[in-house]
């Protein structure tokens, strides 16, 4: 079964075709981050507007990358929600479009579900059940995976997202958007150590995060050390707030694999393309006796491979959407 997956919930228009949920035959992604950077973060009206410039090319380019055509597609998977509704409604017109002309049945997909299924695309694959941290620009959660149908949240950020507060750090830092790879490079230099920053863990069991208020002890101590002329270090800011972040994520990713009593635990999303969160949940996940799986870092950003393969085991059980199947901005769990 050949899926053509979908994406364009945020900044990045993607394609991609997969076939039978196994081979990925191609992977398109156009990123829009050089329109963005300038505004120190994505604007939603310039998204939809490039989308729709972008949107033929790219999926073009992944039926040529795949060397299949368009009749040669079984289903069309596309990002439903959550997400910016201007960037959505481009992506799913384009496959209501193709859906309706050459009659093939279309499926929306859950942009989270994506993520949460992302590790199933290559290298070592969990079994049933495991937790996973999906870790993004505009989510931080913990769910539950039964199957490839069934998931549960165990927690959500109560404010901010992880990458939301790694973009928020490097804007006021000025440094350039998507400030995640850049205070992940920048703190290589610097002394995790240096700087106490909070770490917000909210009640003793809780699962759910908060990274508003890190965000705003960092720009404390960077007025804080303007008002007092002592100069500042952005490296040793960069790594601090880091591991403040990672500290906490690691920490309620295996606190919920405990208490849900599973072995297998997942890192996807964004932040996942962190070295230092990498590093940091495989040493405490081999410490507390799970197993760790993770995308590659270029299939825990955006893409439209995790849709497509999202999208498949849908079909597998049988669902289709009605031609009047809308986006939605907010997240469904
Ligand atoms: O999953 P994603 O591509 O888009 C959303 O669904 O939001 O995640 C983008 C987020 C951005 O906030 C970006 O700064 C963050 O992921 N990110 C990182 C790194 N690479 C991307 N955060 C920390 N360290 C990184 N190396
Ligand atoms: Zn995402």
């Amino acid at each position: 079964m050949l899926i053509l997956g979908i994406e364009s919930s945020c900044d990045e228009t993607a394609a991609a075709v997969i076939e039978d949920g196994v081979s990925l035959l191609s992977n398109t992604i156009h990123s829009q981050v050089d329109i963005h950077e300038k505004y120190g973060g994505v604007v939603p009206e310039l998204a939809s507007r490039h989308h729709l410039e972008n949107i033929y090319p790219v999926v073009q380019d992944a039926l040529d990358q795949a060397h299949v055509s368009l009749e040669q597609i079984d289903g069309l998977a596309v990002t439903q929600g959550p997400g910016l509704i201007g960037s959505l409604l481009v992506g799913l017109s384009f496959a209501k479009a193709i859906a309706m002309v050459k009659k093939i049945p279309y499926v929306g997909v859950d942009h989270m579900v994506g993520h949460l299924l992302s590790v199933f695309l290559t290298g070592e694959k969990p079994s049933f059940p495991y937790v996973a941290l999906i870790a993004s620009g505009g989510h931080s959660n913990i769910f539950y995976v039964e199957s490839f149908l069934d998931f549960k949240l165990l927690g959500r950020t109560r404010d901010d997202a992880a990458g939301e507060a790694f973009d928020k750090v490097a804007k006021l830092l000025g440094l350039p958007y998507p400030g995640g790879p850049v205070i992940s490079d920048l703190a290589r230099q610097g002394d995790a150590h240096a700087i106490a920053f909070p770490r917000a863990r909210l009640e003793a069991q809780s699962l759910d995060f908060s990274f508003s208020g890190l965000k705003t002890a960092v720009a404390t101590y960077v007025m804080r050390c303007n008002k007092d002329g002592k100069e500042i270090n952005q490296a040793d800011i960069a790594a601090s707030f880091q591991e403040a972040v990672v500290d906490v994520l690691v920490e309620k990713a295996i606190r919920a694999a405990q208490q849900s009593n599973v072995k297998n635990l997942v890192l996807a999303g964004g932040v996942a393309a962190n070295p230092r969160l990498r590093e940091e949940i495989k040493r405490q996940s081999k410490k507390n006796g799970l197993n760790i799986f993770m995308p590659p870092t270029h299939f825990c950003t955006d893409n439209a491979a995790m849709i497509a393969l999202a999208g498949y085991y849908q079909f597998e059980a049988r669902a289709t959407q009605r031609l009047d199947m809308d986006v939605y901005s907010r997240s469904q769990f």
